[in-house]
């Protein structure tokens, strides 16, 4: 059975890299790594940290690419690699335009689709944007919905899709922590923190760029300046907007390092090492519950209601006023921060990687 795994960003790395390695173990299957280099830096970096060759770089990325050209250029370029590799099931992972071009152009050719992150939604087109439409999308033509959740399954189901295409597996994500979390971690950076509480900062999102952001950057720099005993860590996306917001609003205080993004290994045990994070991120919603770290999630929606379930992701909104409240509550409430910091995974225990596989091989047995 030929799979080929297609990815572009960051977070499908992570995601799929544990799943990667998982299928190269089986030798009933052949894997085929395609990355479209949607991103470059923040791409590479994951792929050696799993150490993941591809087979094939679709290399598209330019500086301020658009949603046109990244559509455009992975439609163009993965049209020749699919027909000429031929694969059973082509492997996408969760809601970025690469995952969505792929998925049209597999569709186009009649080439199963297995999708992975499946039935994560927040039904409002505009938040997040164009990822639900994205993952919409892709639900539309999947053969194969991988859902991290029973929740996740529940909404696919409400959607009308049929329920022997649907596959409970836990996120693949946890696979990657398990993987990178360790108790003994160091790092020069936890030196300069000292004794400080430390923060964990990310923001990326498309529709937070501008005003949400200022609001989210101004509410942050206020609450540094209140509070002498918190060091802020803010591993900065490569996208130059959010770079140049972040530098110009929170750039001078000597309590918050901008630093450029981090390993995921170093990441993630900073994350571990954290006392509170703020992110519009996705993937962090999910690593942070099985941690015990409180999230405030700067955005108006989530599709990780898991997380709120279970008490440590609370969303704020983008407005400078809630942003501050919530983040000062958690600084100066004991009772408030203990209700959010305990462990708990909704996304599974670790082995995703090993149950997308064996519904895989099942199925071609059936
Ligand atoms: C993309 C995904 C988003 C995901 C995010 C993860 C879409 C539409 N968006 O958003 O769902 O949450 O990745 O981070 O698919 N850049 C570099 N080097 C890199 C990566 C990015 O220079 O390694 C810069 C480039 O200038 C690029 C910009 O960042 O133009 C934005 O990258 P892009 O992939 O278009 O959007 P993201 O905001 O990263
Ligand atoms: N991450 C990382 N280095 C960083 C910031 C984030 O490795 O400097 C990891 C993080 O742990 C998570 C993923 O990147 O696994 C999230 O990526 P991002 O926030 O870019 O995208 P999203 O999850 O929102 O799609």
């Amino acid at each position: 059975m030929k799979i080929m795994s297609v990815f572009g960003t960051r977070p499908e790395a992570i995601k799929m890299c544990p799943l990667i390695k998982e299928l190269q173990s089986h030798t009933e299957i052949t894997s085929v790594v395609c990355i479209t280099g949607q991103h470059r830096e923040m791409l590479k970096e994951v792929l050696e940290t799993f150490t993941i060759k591809p087979d094939y770089d679709l290399n598209i990325m330019k500086k301020e690419q658009d949603l046109f050209d990244i559509t455009l250029n992975i439609l163009d370029k993965i049209k020749a690699i699919l027909i000429k590799e031929k694969p059973d099931l082509v492997l996408v992972h969760g809601d970025t335009s690469t995952t969505f071009s792929t998925a049209l152009a597999c569709f186009y050719l009649n080439i199963p689709i297995g999708h992975i992150e499946a039935g994560l939604r927040t039904y409002n087109m505009t938040s997040p944007f164009p990822e639900e439409f994205n993952r919409q999308a892709v639900g539309l033509v999947a053969n194969y919905h991988f859902a991290p959740t029973e929740q996740a399954k529940k909404t696919l189901l409400a959607e009308g899709k049929d329920p022997k295409s649907i596959f409970v597996t836990g996120n693949t994500a946890i696979d990657a922590l398990k993987t990178t979390i360790n108790p003994n971690y160091t790092h020069p950076i936890l030196e300069w923190a000292g004794s400080s509480r430390i923060i964990m900062i990310t923001a990326h999102r498309r529709e937070n760029i501008g005003q949400p952001m200022e609001h989210m950057f101004h509410a942050i720099k206020r609450i540094v300046e209140e509070h002498p005993d918190i060091k802020c860590i803010y591993p900065i996306h490569m996208n130059p907007k959010v770079k140049t917001l972040a530098t110009t609003i929170l750039g001078e205080n000597d309590r918050i390092k901008l630093i450029p993004p981090m390993n995921v290994i170093d990441f993630h045990n900073l994350l571990n090492k954290s006392y509170l994070i703020l992110t519009d991120s996705g993937g962090i919603q999910e690593e942070a519950p099985s941690l015990g770290k409180p999230v405030l999630v700067m955005r108006d929606t989530t599709e990780r209601p898991e997380g709120i379930e279970a008490g440590t992701l609370k969303l704020t909104g983008t407005t400078e006023e809630e942003i501050y409240k919530q983040f000062k509550l958690l600084l100066t409430d004991k009772v408030a921060y203990n209700q959010m910091s305990h462990a708990t995974n909704p996304y599974g225990d670790g082995f995703a990687s090993k149950k997308i596989i064996e519904a895989l091989l099942q199925n071609k047995k059936d």
